[in-house]
């Protein structure tokens, strides 16, 4: 079903809105970000003076910060999180919603004074390269100086992109407050935040109004919140895509070179796979974004893709020098980290950075750590914050306007069972079936209950800003768009997390994705053979070396294992997860689960 197209919202006027916020919000004062290092450093510097941050031992981990959330803003908060479109439905039925006018009231109750006692940091920020014709620019307006610093490493801020928006670029407004008003005499906290938490998009309008926590993904306004939820609105009625996705170059050992766009959901892998050291020879990979990707049928007929954002918040635990040596060398200094542990030489550590934990450390609360407890030292959700272009893999184009253009998009997720290591899609429309049917274990990046499977279509859920039926379709739509000038990407599946009945990972995954890699790009190159099965291709015997990857025979068939009666109860829970999206759903994507039923013989 087409969507509906949103009324435009007129330009504000950006000093109108800034003054209204001012009157409701009553900071002490009002700071404008103007993109300088010598503010970020005085900003840092005032932040370590006030004991918000600690300042890393510089002999070890130069210009390094690490910050200590409130034990209660660790992760995003998708129960709190809501689009606020006119109509319920435009929402659909995998978003919170919350009627407009009710939640902007709501609202303003909960920011009346909101800022009293603190300052209000005015945050002109773009996505994608200043100028760029597929960049967007915002505005941030904060109190937390946390967000400022994360703000300036994750995008482009400052004067540059205040001048676009002077001279009448469309912005998008994102108004945020960690909802912690100071009395006069009050004694702050490092970590202000509220117990009452909401993160609100008004599509129609492309607003972003985020309340109570200074988490990233709560707080950092430029990221998921405008980059995925706003502008995959702004992608649908332009005709783009606003995705979860890392964007890679890889280089054959002939020197030829594909662009690969992959969504996996939040802590499945997108920055370690941004970020690969093939374990074959002579196979280079470029990083050009670890999170974000936006896409757009290029005049040259095939879909370019740019990363918008100018920086990396990555997940810390498990990166160590034998699973992602590039993030590991990319974080020498420049970088802030929040909730590692601290050494007592002054650095930090995380679980997975080294095989055993240095002794003395203090754990991410802020108490020395007890190994014995059984308690990690880190946050599973412990985080780095550092600029892409301090990656010794970044493509020294990374940050071209242009973009690139994509050769193949893969989806991903964490499962114990039934999706083999690698499939390649019949075409786009079972491409699009495969990454609308995605479900993955969740993990530490949100609150929820670990390990639980869950439908995570295009590793979207929480961050589709309308109707995901809708979203089904317009992808839909951009391939039959693409199919006419011949610029088709393939479509792949991959599942790096596939157990044994032992309950041992069968992949060995991180560097060893590179033999997966280099199959799909010789798939693309027509140069590798495949065999059908009814989920779709299969590397055929022979084409991928696994036993160099250390994989015996056996965990090689179990991780290509067809469980005919276990892919066909998971068709009924398809059916019944489709069966959310009622007469919106694309017929497409039912005709693609009978296929696949039929392909599985049932009859
Ligand atoms: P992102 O949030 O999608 O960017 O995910 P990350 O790349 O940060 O990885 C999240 C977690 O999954 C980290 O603990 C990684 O060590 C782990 N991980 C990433 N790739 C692999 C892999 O290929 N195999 C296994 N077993 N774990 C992985
Ligand atoms: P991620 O993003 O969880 O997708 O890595 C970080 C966040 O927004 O919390
Ligand atoms: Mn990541």
């Amino acid at each position: 079903m087409a969507a509906s197209p949103a009324p435009v919202a007129p330009v504000r006027s950006l000093d109108d809105w800034i003054d209204e916020n001012v009157e409701l919000l009553q900071p002490d004062r009002v700071v404008w970000i103007d993109g300088s290092r010598a503010q970020l450093d005085a900003l840092l510097h005032e932040m370590v003076e006030e004991g918000r941050i600690i300042r890393l031992n510089p002999e070890h981990r130069p210009y390094s910060f690490l910050a200590r959330s409130d034990p209660d803003d660790v992760a995003r908060v998708e129960a709190r999180t809501f689009i606020c479109s006119e109509q319920e439905h435009d929402a659909g039925p995998t978003n919170n919603w919350r009627e407009p006018e009710a939640m902007r009231a709501e609202l303003r109750g909960l920011f009346a004074g909101a800022m009293r006692g603190r300052t209000m940091y005015v945050l002109p920020f773009s996505m994608g390269p200043v100028g760029g014709a597929l960049s967007r620019y915002g505005v941030q307006l904060t109190d937390s100086a946390y967000v400022v610093a994360s703000m300036s490493i994750m995008t482009r801020v400052g004067d540059a992109v205040l001048d676009r928006i002077r001279a009448g670029a469309r912005w998008v407004p994102a108004l945020h407050s960690v909802g912690a008003p100071l009395e006069p005499g009050q004694e702050d906290v490092a970590w202000p935040s509220n117990p009452v938490k909401y993160i609100c998009h008004f599509p129609e309008t492309r607003e972003i109004i985020s309340f109570g926590s200074a988490y990233g993904g709560n707080a950092i306004l430029a990221k998921k919140s405008f980059a995925l939820r706003i502008a995959s609105v702004m992608a649908r009625d332009e005709g783009w895509l606003a995705e979860h996705m890392l964007l890679l170059r890889v280089t054959d050992p002939r020197g030829r070179r594909f662009h690969i766009a992959a969504a996996f959901p939040s802590a499945c892998g997108k920055t370690n796979f941004a970020m690969l050291r093939s374990a074959l020879p002579g196979w280079e990979v470029e990083t050009l974004g670890d999170d974000i990707t936006w896409l757009a049928p290029g005049s040259d007929g095939r879909l370019r893709a740019i990363n918008p954002e100018a920086g990396f918040f990555g997940v810390a635990p498990g990166t160590g020098r034998d699973t992602n040596p590039t993030a590991v060398d990319t974080l020498w200094g420049n970088t802030i980290f929040t909730n590692v542990a601290l050494r007592p030489d002054g650095d930090v550590w995380w679980e997975g950075l080294t095989a055993t934990a240095p002794e003395g450390l203090i754990d991410w609360r802020g108490e020395p750590w007890d190994a014995a407890s059984g308690r990690p030292a880190a946050h599973p959700n412990s985080r780095f914050t550092v600029a892409a272009s301090q990656c010794p893999s970044i493509a020294a184009d990374w940050d071209d306007p242009n973009g690139v253009p994509i050769d193949a998009i893969i989806f991903g997720g964490r499962r114990a069972g039934n999706v083999p290591l690698v499939v390649e899609a019949r075409d786009w429309e079972h491409g699009v079936f495969l990454g609308a049917t995605i479900a993955s274990e969740r993990t530490a990046a949100a609150e929820g209950t670990l390990g639980e499977l869950r439908r995570d279509p295009f590793a979207m859920l929480p961050f589709c800003g309308y109707n995901m039926a809708d979203y089904f379709g317009h992808w839909l739509e951009v391939g039959t768009r693409l199919r006419r000038t011949g610029g088709v990407p393939a479509v792949y599946q991959v599942n790096w997390f596939r157990k044994g009945a032992d309950g041992r990972w069968l992949w060995p995954g991180f560097g060893e994705n590179g033999r997966v890699l280099a199959w799909i790009v010789e798939r693309i190159a027509g140069e590798a053979p495949a065999s059908d099965t009814p989920v779709g291709k299969v590397p055929a015997v022979g084409t991928i070396d696994y036993r160099a990857a250390g994989v015996s025979d056996a965990d090689w068939e179990e991780l290509f294992r067809i469980d005919e009666a276990a892919l066909l109860a998971e068709a009924d829970d398809t059916d019944a997860f489709l069966d959310r999206f009622g007469d919106r759903l694309p017929e497409a994507i039912r005709r693609q689960l009978a296929g696949l039923r039929e392909r599985l013989g049932e009859r």
